[in-house]
């Protein structure tokens, strides 16, 4: 069977952390977020796999290649300007050869892909879309079904008091190939806001499938932050342990540590600093004494100067923390950023990337 990964978009929201990593890119744990999506498609007997990128696409491929480390073959196709979630699968229609599964790039979850794809076949529709139930559907797709899980509407985005349901879409989507005949080409379409809305109104058979698996989308910082607080607990299943986890655990003083930790590569912890709970150290940090990173996610190479701290922060590659400087909570600090020495960073600060 095929997938589809879509990796084209510009991740707006997780700014500055995307201007220059893709936001499917992003590591989770210290590894690309995509690479845990193409792996459990791999486990899940999908090892033909297409990626409509566009927006730093070399980060990708460069990666990647052709996907032969993970037992993939991985084509990519690159568009010039963005064709939106529907556009990005009509320009891949070439290589479509049957039903195909399609992922949104940014979503972290636990959804059986071979109990979906069971399902698909026992319901014998279109398309079959993954949904979840969440508390406040109003920042998601509503997607209505009757008893038999049929689809009969999709309401974007309502307000909370007038949505008809609280399943959503949840960006797995299970389609026959006849599906791409019904988006037009040549422009940016949508396949939440048009494509499916107009197969339903033509009569087609969508069908929902709804679970109750871990589901996340990782694309605003504060979901990308909980959802390694989930990883840690283990609501998402990742395999971690308790305590310290990660290549570089064992070489830091424990002292330093509050588990439970994520630990990189060549990462240097002075013994006096206090690295955790819930905090990942990308490899080769350094922090230094009396440094304090709690709740928190450092990329590769950042390097925390003594006597700083940072509580539920996200810092991209290279940056700097000087020393004594105070990051504030919810703060995105940009790729190889430089924090001055004693700087109060604001709650929530958007501080840019250093070019
Ligand atoms: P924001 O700018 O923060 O909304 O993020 P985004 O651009 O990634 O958009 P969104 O989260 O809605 O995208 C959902 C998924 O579709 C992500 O995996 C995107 O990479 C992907 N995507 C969005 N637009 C395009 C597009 O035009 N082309 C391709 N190939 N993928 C897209």
């Amino acid at each position: 069977m095929q997938a589809v990964v879509l990796v084209g978009g510009e991740g707006t929201r997780l700014r500055p952390l995307t201007l220059e990593t893709p936001k499917p890119m992003v590591p989770v744990m210290n590894v690309p977020f995509l690479e845990r999506t193409l792996v459990r498609l791999k486990e899940a007997g999908i090892d033909d796999v297409i990626l409509p990128a566009g927006y730093l696409p070399e980060a990708i491929t460069s990666w990647f290649g052709d996907g032969s480390r993970l037992g993939l073959k991985i084509r990519y196709v690159i568009e010039e300007t963005p064709l939106g979630t529907a556009g990005a699968l009509k320009n891949i229609q070439q290589y479509i050869t049957g039903p195909f599964f399609v992922l949104n790039g940014d979503v972290l979850t636990s959804l059986d892909l071979r109990a979906m794809r069971a399902n698909h076949e026992a319901k014998g529709g279109l398309a079959s879309l993954h949904l979840i139930r969440v508390e406040d559907p109003s920042a998601f797709g509503c997607v209505v079904h009757d008893a038999s899980g049929r689809i009969t509407a999709f309401v974007e985005k309502p307000k909370r008091e007038d949505a008809p349901t609280d399943e959503v879409n949840a960006g797995t989507y299970l389609l026959e190939a006849e599906v791409l005949d019904a988006i037009p080409a040549g422009r940016p379409v949508s396949i939440e806001r048009e494509t499916f809305p107009q197969l339903i109104a033509a009569g087609k058979a969508l069908y929902a499938y709804t679970t109750a698996d871990y589901w996340v989308d990782l694309g605003r910082p504060e979901a990308y932050l909980a959802a390694h607080r989930d990883i840690f607990i283990g609501t998402m299943p990742l395999g971690l342990q308790p305590g310290a986890n990660g290549p570089g655990a064992k070489g830091v003083p424990s002292s330093a540590i509050i588990p439970p930790v994520f630990v990189g590569r060549n990462v240097r912890v002075a013994p006096d600093a206090k690295i955790g709970p819930y905090t990942v150290l990308g490899d080769g940090c350094e922090v230094g004494s009396g440094a304090v990173v709690a709740d928190s996610l450092l990329w590769d190479g950042v390097v925390v100067e003594a006597g700083a701290s940072l509580d539920w922060a996200i810092v991209a590659s290279r940056a700097r923390i000087g020393a004594g400087a105070v990051v504030g909570r919810g703060s995105v600090i940009g790729h190889g950023a430089i924090i001055a020495p004693n700087a109060a960073v604001g709650e929530d600060a958007r501080i840019p990337t250093t070019r």
